[in-house]
Protein backbone atom coordinates (compact mmCIF):
# COMPACT_ATOMS: atom_id res chain seq x y z
CA UNK A 1 0.00 0.00 0.00
CA UNK A 2 2.01 2.95 -1.27
CA UNK A 3 -0.78 5.76 -1.33
CA UNK A 4 -1.62 5.75 3.28
CA UNK A 5 -2.20 9.79 2.68
CA UNK A 6 -6.44 9.84 3.98
CA UNK A 7 -6.73 6.41 5.08
CA UNK A 8 -7.62 5.19 8.27
CA UNK A 9 -5.72 3.07 10.48
CA UNK A 10 -6.42 0.83 13.82
CA UNK A 11 -4.24 0.32 16.60
CA UNK A 12 -4.48 -1.46 19.43
CA UNK A 13 -2.04 -0.64 22.42
CA UNK A 14 -2.45 2.62 20.76
CA UNK A 15 -2.18 4.29 24.00
CA UNK A 16 1.55 4.07 24.33
CA UNK A 17 4.76 2.85 23.16
CA UNK A 18 5.14 1.17 19.60
CA UNK A 19 1.23 1.84 19.62
CA UNK A 20 1.72 5.01 20.25
CA UNK A 21 5.04 5.67 17.68
CA UNK A 22 2.92 3.77 15.23
CA UNK A 23 0.13 6.25 15.15
CA UNK A 24 2.29 9.53 15.22
CA UNK A 25 3.99 8.05 12.45
CA UNK A 26 0.94 7.20 10.20
CA UNK A 27 -0.80 10.56 11.24
CA UNK A 28 2.12 12.46 10.48
CA UNK A 29 1.74 10.64 6.74
CA UNK A 30 -2.02 12.04 6.64
CA UNK A 31 -3.65 9.17 7.85
CA UNK A 32 -6.46 9.00 10.50
CA UNK A 33 -5.76 7.14 13.78
CA UNK A 34 -8.39 5.50 15.79
CA UNK A 35 -6.11 4.32 18.78
CA UNK A 36 -7.59 0.97 20.98
CA UNK A 37 -6.27 0.22 24.56
CA UNK A 38 -7.26 -1.10 27.59
CA UNK A 39 -5.82 2.09 29.60
CA UNK A 40 -8.68 5.15 29.27
CA UNK A 41 -6.27 8.00 30.94
CA UNK A 42 -3.76 7.17 28.33
CA UNK A 43 -5.53 7.06 25.59
CA UNK A 44 -6.76 10.36 26.36
CA UNK A 45 -3.00 12.07 26.80
CA UNK A 46 -1.94 10.21 23.59
CA UNK A 47 -5.20 11.63 21.51
CA UNK A 48 -4.33 14.89 23.42
CA UNK A 49 -0.62 14.94 22.14
CA UNK A 50 -1.26 14.01 18.79
CA UNK A 51 -3.89 16.32 18.36
CA UNK A 52 -1.14 18.96 19.42
CA UNK A 53 0.52 18.02 16.46
CA UNK A 54 -2.42 18.16 13.87
CA UNK A 55 -3.00 15.01 13.75
CA UNK A 56 -6.95 12.91 13.05
CA UNK A 57 -6.73 11.12 16.33
CA UNK A 58 -9.72 8.83 18.42
CA UNK A 59 -8.91 6.48 20.80
CA UNK A 60 -11.56 3.22 21.84
CA UNK A 61 -11.07 1.32 24.98
CA UNK A 62 -10.55 -2.26 24.30
CA UNK A 63 -9.41 -5.06 25.98
CA UNK A 64 -8.36 -7.48 23.53
CA UNK A 65 -8.87 -10.38 25.09
CA UNK A 66 -12.49 -10.14 24.11
CA UNK A 67 -13.35 -11.12 20.47
CA UNK A 68 -17.12 -8.86 21.62
CA UNK A 69 -14.80 -5.78 22.58
CA UNK A 70 -12.73 -5.68 19.62
CA UNK A 71 -15.78 -6.06 17.21
CA UNK A 72 -17.61 -3.51 18.84
CA UNK A 73 -14.25 -1.17 18.76
CA UNK A 74 -14.23 -2.15 14.56
CA UNK A 75 -17.67 -1.06 14.70
CA UNK A 76 -16.43 2.58 16.54
CA UNK A 77 -14.08 3.13 13.96
CA UNK A 78 -16.05 2.83 10.61
CA UNK A 79 -18.89 4.71 12.31
CA UNK A 80 -15.91 7.55 13.10
CA UNK A 81 -14.24 7.45 10.14
CA UNK A 82 -16.31 5.74 7.17
CA UNK A 83 -13.73 2.91 6.00
CA UNK A 84 -10.23 1.12 8.03
CA UNK A 85 -7.79 0.50 5.67
CA UNK A 86 -4.95 -0.47 8.04
CA UNK A 87 -4.63 -2.34 11.16
CA UNK A 88 -2.15 -2.94 13.84
CA UNK A 89 -2.85 -5.81 16.22
CA UNK A 90 0.09 -4.22 18.50
CA UNK A 91 -1.23 -5.13 22.01
CA UNK A 92 0.88 -7.07 23.99
CA UNK A 93 2.26 -8.12 27.69
CA UNK A 94 5.09 -9.40 29.00
CA UNK A 95 5.50 -12.65 31.85
CA UNK A 96 8.31 -15.58 32.01
CA UNK A 97 9.93 -17.16 34.57
CA UNK A 98 12.23 -19.63 35.60
CA UNK A 99 10.59 -23.77 34.37
CA UNK A 100 8.04 -24.83 36.79
CA UNK A 101 7.64 -21.30 38.24
CA UNK A 102 5.35 -19.44 35.64
CA UNK A 103 1.85 -19.15 37.44
CA UNK A 104 -0.94 -20.87 35.28
CA UNK A 105 -2.63 -17.35 35.14
CA UNK A 106 0.11 -15.74 33.24
CA UNK A 107 0.29 -18.39 30.54
CA UNK A 108 -3.20 -17.63 30.14
CA UNK A 109 -2.98 -13.50 30.38
CA UNK A 110 -0.29 -13.85 27.80
CA UNK A 111 -1.70 -16.35 25.14
CA UNK A 112 -5.41 -14.35 25.81
CA UNK A 113 -3.51 -10.55 25.11
CA UNK A 114 -0.32 -11.75 22.69
CA UNK A 115 -2.15 -13.93 20.75
CA UNK A 116 -5.90 -14.51 20.74
CA UNK A 117 -5.99 -10.67 20.72
CA UNK A 118 -4.20 -11.13 17.21
CA UNK A 119 -6.42 -13.34 15.71
CA UNK A 120 -9.59 -11.54 17.05
CA UNK A 121 -8.10 -8.16 15.36
CA UNK A 122 -7.60 -10.21 11.89
CA UNK A 123 -10.66 -11.90 11.89
CA UNK A 124 -12.67 -8.94 12.76
CA UNK A 125 -11.12 -6.11 10.51
CA UNK A 126 -10.50 -8.64 7.14
CA UNK A 127 -13.70 -8.71 6.09
CA UNK A 128 -14.18 -5.11 6.80
CA UNK A 129 -10.63 -4.29 4.73
CA UNK A 130 -12.44 -6.42 2.06
CA UNK A 131 -15.59 -5.36 1.71
CA UNK A 132 -14.44 -1.74 1.25
CA UNK A 133 -12.67 -3.02 -2.48
CA UNK A 134 -9.71 -0.29 -1.65
CA UNK A 135 -7.05 -2.66 -0.55
CA UNK A 136 -5.23 -1.93 2.83
CA UNK A 137 -2.81 -3.28 5.06
CA UNK A 138 -2.46 -5.28 8.47
CA UNK A 139 0.33 -5.50 10.66
CA UNK A 140 0.82 -7.66 13.68
CA UNK A 141 3.22 -7.29 16.27
CA UNK A 142 5.40 -9.98 17.49
CA UNK A 143 9.01 -9.69 18.23
CA UNK A 144 12.64 -10.64 17.56
CA UNK A 145 11.33 -13.53 20.44
CA UNK A 146 9.16 -14.52 17.77
CA UNK A 147 12.36 -15.35 15.19
CA UNK A 148 14.64 -16.68 18.24
CA UNK A 149 14.39 -16.97 21.65
CA UNK A 150 16.55 -17.32 24.80
CA UNK A 151 15.00 -19.16 28.72
CA UNK A 152 13.02 -17.58 30.84
CA UNK A 153 10.41 -16.02 28.06
CA UNK A 154 8.88 -18.79 26.91
CA UNK A 155 5.16 -17.70 27.88
CA UNK A 156 6.09 -14.62 25.69
CA UNK A 157 7.92 -16.43 22.92
CA UNK A 158 5.53 -18.98 22.45
CA UNK A 159 2.65 -16.32 21.38
CA UNK A 160 5.55 -14.49 19.17
CA UNK A 161 6.30 -17.48 17.26
CA UNK A 162 2.62 -17.85 17.03
CA UNK A 163 1.98 -14.34 15.26
CA UNK A 164 4.80 -14.81 12.63
CA UNK A 165 3.46 -18.39 11.71
CA UNK A 166 -0.29 -16.78 11.19
CA UNK A 167 1.02 -13.74 9.81
CA UNK A 168 3.09 -15.39 6.84
CA UNK A 169 -0.03 -17.79 6.53
CA UNK A 170 -2.41 -14.93 6.28
CA UNK A 171 -0.25 -13.17 4.05
CA UNK A 172 -1.00 -15.54 1.37
CA UNK A 173 -4.89 -15.90 1.60
CA UNK A 174 -5.18 -11.83 1.53
CA UNK A 175 -2.82 -10.94 -1.20
CA UNK A 176 -5.20 -11.86 -3.62
CA UNK A 177 -7.88 -9.04 -2.05
CA UNK A 178 -4.93 -6.17 -2.03
CA UNK A 179 -4.21 -6.66 1.27
CA UNK A 180 -0.95 -6.86 2.43
CA UNK A 181 0.24 -8.32 5.89
CA UNK A 182 3.49 -7.70 7.69
CA UNK A 183 4.71 -8.75 11.01
CA UNK A 184 6.48 -6.51 13.10
CA UNK A 185 9.83 -8.01 15.30
CA UNK A 186 11.66 -5.44 16.72
CA UNK A 187 14.57 -5.77 18.94
CA UNK A 188 14.61 -3.87 22.03
CA UNK A 189 12.12 -0.93 22.16
CA UNK A 190 11.90 1.84 25.03
CA UNK A 191 8.51 1.18 26.18
CA UNK A 192 6.80 0.50 29.06
CA UNK A 193 6.66 -3.39 28.28
CA UNK A 194 8.17 -4.52 31.63
CA UNK A 195 6.01 -3.21 33.64
CA UNK A 196 2.85 -4.73 31.92
CA UNK A 197 1.77 -6.15 34.80
CA UNK A 198 -0.29 -3.32 35.40
CA UNK A 199 -2.16 -4.40 32.21
CA UNK A 200 -3.27 -7.56 34.16
CA UNK A 201 -7.05 -7.36 34.09
CA UNK A 202 -8.84 -9.08 37.16
CA UNK A 203 -9.71 -11.80 34.92
CA UNK A 204 -6.04 -13.16 35.48
CA UNK A 205 -5.29 -12.04 38.74
CA UNK A 206 -5.39 -8.39 38.74
CA UNK A 207 -2.34 -5.79 38.19
CA UNK A 208 1.21 -6.85 39.87
CA UNK A 209 3.87 -4.92 40.46
CA UNK A 210 7.14 -6.29 38.28
CA UNK A 211 9.26 -8.92 40.78
CA UNK A 212 13.37 -8.90 41.33
CA UNK A 213 14.41 -11.63 39.14
CA UNK A 214 18.12 -12.67 36.40
CA UNK A 215 15.84 -12.53 33.78
CA UNK A 216 13.50 -9.56 33.69
CA UNK A 217 16.37 -7.47 35.31
CA UNK A 218 18.65 -8.08 31.76
CA UNK A 219 15.20 -7.25 29.53
CA UNK A 220 14.48 -4.08 31.18
CA UNK A 221 18.63 -3.03 30.90
CA UNK A 222 18.02 -3.89 27.36
CA UNK A 223 14.60 -1.91 26.90
CA UNK A 224 16.12 1.14 28.77
CA UNK A 225 18.84 0.99 25.95
CA UNK A 226 16.62 0.01 22.70
CA UNK A 227 14.98 2.20 19.80
CA UNK A 228 12.91 5.01 20.16
CA UNK A 229 8.78 3.95 19.67
CA UNK A 230 8.84 6.68 17.17
CA UNK A 231 11.61 5.31 15.52
CA UNK A 232 10.05 2.01 15.10
CA UNK A 233 6.63 3.79 14.06
CA UNK A 234 8.69 5.40 11.04
CA UNK A 235 10.05 1.93 10.37
CA UNK A 236 6.49 0.19 9.92
CA UNK A 237 5.19 3.10 7.69
CA UNK A 238 8.18 2.42 5.72
CA UNK A 239 7.39 -1.11 5.44
CA UNK A 240 4.07 -1.32 4.67
CA UNK A 241 4.56 0.90 2.01
CA UNK A 242 7.14 -1.80 0.32
CA UNK A 243 5.03 -4.32 1.67
CA UNK A 244 7.58 -5.84 3.62
CA UNK A 245 6.53 -9.31 5.28
CA UNK A 246 9.19 -9.31 8.00
CA UNK A 247 9.27 -5.81 9.90
CA UNK A 248 12.54 -6.43 11.05
CA UNK A 249 14.32 -3.40 13.85
CA UNK A 250 17.26 -3.46 14.39
CA UNK A 251 20.66 -5.47 13.07
CA UNK A 252 21.27 -7.56 16.93
CA UNK A 253 18.76 -10.09 14.99
CA UNK A 254 20.62 -10.95 11.80
CA UNK A 255 23.35 -13.18 14.01
CA UNK A 256 20.83 -14.58 15.97
CA UNK A 257 18.62 -15.64 12.88
CA UNK A 258 21.41 -17.50 10.93
CA UNK A 259 22.17 -19.37 14.20
CA UNK A 260 18.90 -20.69 14.22
CA UNK A 261 18.88 -21.31 10.73
CA UNK A 262 21.96 -23.32 10.97
CA UNK A 263 20.69 -25.51 13.26
CA UNK A 264 17.37 -26.40 11.72
CA UNK A 265 19.86 -27.05 8.38
CA UNK A 266 21.87 -28.96 11.01
CA UNK A 267 18.58 -31.11 11.57
CA UNK A 268 17.85 -31.86 7.66
CA UNK A 269 21.26 -32.97 7.03
CA UNK A 270 20.89 -35.27 10.05
CA UNK A 271 17.40 -36.22 8.63
CA UNK A 272 19.32 -37.15 4.96
CA UNK A 273 22.00 -39.06 6.83
CA UNK A 274 20.09 -41.18 9.00
CA UNK A 275 20.13 -44.66 8.63
CA UNK A 276 16.09 -44.91 10.30
CA UNK A 277 15.02 -42.67 7.85
CA UNK A 278 17.13 -44.50 4.59
CA UNK A 279 16.12 -47.83 5.08
CA UNK A 280 12.00 -46.44 5.33
CA UNK A 281 13.29 -44.56 1.67
CA UNK A 282 13.98 -48.49 0.33
CA UNK A 283 10.81 -49.52 2.09
CA UNK A 284 8.93 -46.75 -0.10
CA UNK A 285 8.55 -44.14 2.83
CA UNK A 286 8.52 -40.08 1.15
N1 LIG B 1 9.41 -2.93 23.96
C1 LIG B 1 10.07 -3.89 23.34
O1 LIG B 1 11.30 -4.05 23.52
C2 LIG B 1 9.33 -4.80 22.39
C3 LIG B 1 10.11 -5.60 21.53
C4 LIG B 1 9.45 -6.45 20.66
C5 LIG B 1 8.07 -6.49 20.62
N2 LIG B 1 7.34 -5.71 21.46
C6 LIG B 1 5.89 -5.80 21.36
O2 LIG B 1 5.39 -4.51 21.04
C7 LIG B 1 4.00 -4.44 21.42
C8 LIG B 1 3.74 -3.14 22.13
O3 LIG B 1 4.40 -3.15 23.38
P1 LIG B 1 5.26 -1.93 23.93
O4 LIG B 1 6.65 -2.36 24.00
O5 LIG B 1 4.90 -0.70 23.20
O6 LIG B 1 4.74 -1.87 25.45
P2 LIG B 1 3.77 -0.85 26.20
O7 LIG B 1 3.48 -1.51 27.50
O8 LIG B 1 4.35 0.51 26.19
O9 LIG B 1 2.48 -0.84 25.28
C9 LIG B 1 1.54 -1.89 25.27
C10 LIG B 1 0.15 -1.28 25.20
O10 LIG B 1 -0.80 -2.36 25.14
C11 LIG B 1 -1.88 -2.05 26.01
N3 LIG B 1 -2.54 -3.29 26.43
C12 LIG B 1 -2.07 -4.25 27.28
N4 LIG B 1 -2.99 -5.22 27.42
C13 LIG B 1 -4.04 -4.88 26.62
C14 LIG B 1 -5.29 -5.51 26.35
N5 LIG B 1 -5.65 -6.65 26.94
N6 LIG B 1 -6.13 -4.88 25.49
C15 LIG B 1 -5.79 -3.71 24.91
N7 LIG B 1 -4.63 -3.07 25.14
C16 LIG B 1 -3.77 -3.66 26.00
C17 LIG B 1 -1.24 -1.29 27.17
O11 LIG B 1 -2.18 -0.51 27.90
C18 LIG B 1 -0.19 -0.45 26.44
O12 LIG B 1 -0.69 0.81 26.06
C19 LIG B 1 3.73 -5.68 22.25
O13 LIG B 1 3.06 -6.64 21.45
C20 LIG B 1 5.12 -6.17 22.60
O14 LIG B 1 5.14 -7.55 22.84
C21 LIG B 1 7.95 -4.87 22.34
Amino acid sequence: MKDVKGKTAFITGGASGIGLGIARAFGLAGMKVMLADLDQAKLNAAVEGLKSQQIDARAVVCDVTSRGEVQRAALQTVDAFGKVHVVCNNAGVGAGGTLGEVEPRNWDWVIDVNLKGVYYGVETFAPLIKSHGEGGHIVNTASMLGLVTFGGVEPYTATKYAVVGMSEGWRQQLEPFNIGMSVLCPSWVRTSIAESGRNRTTAYGGAVEPQPHPISDMVKAAIAGGFDPDIVGERVLEAIRANELYIIVGSDIRAMVEARFKAILEGCEASERSPALMRAKKQGAP
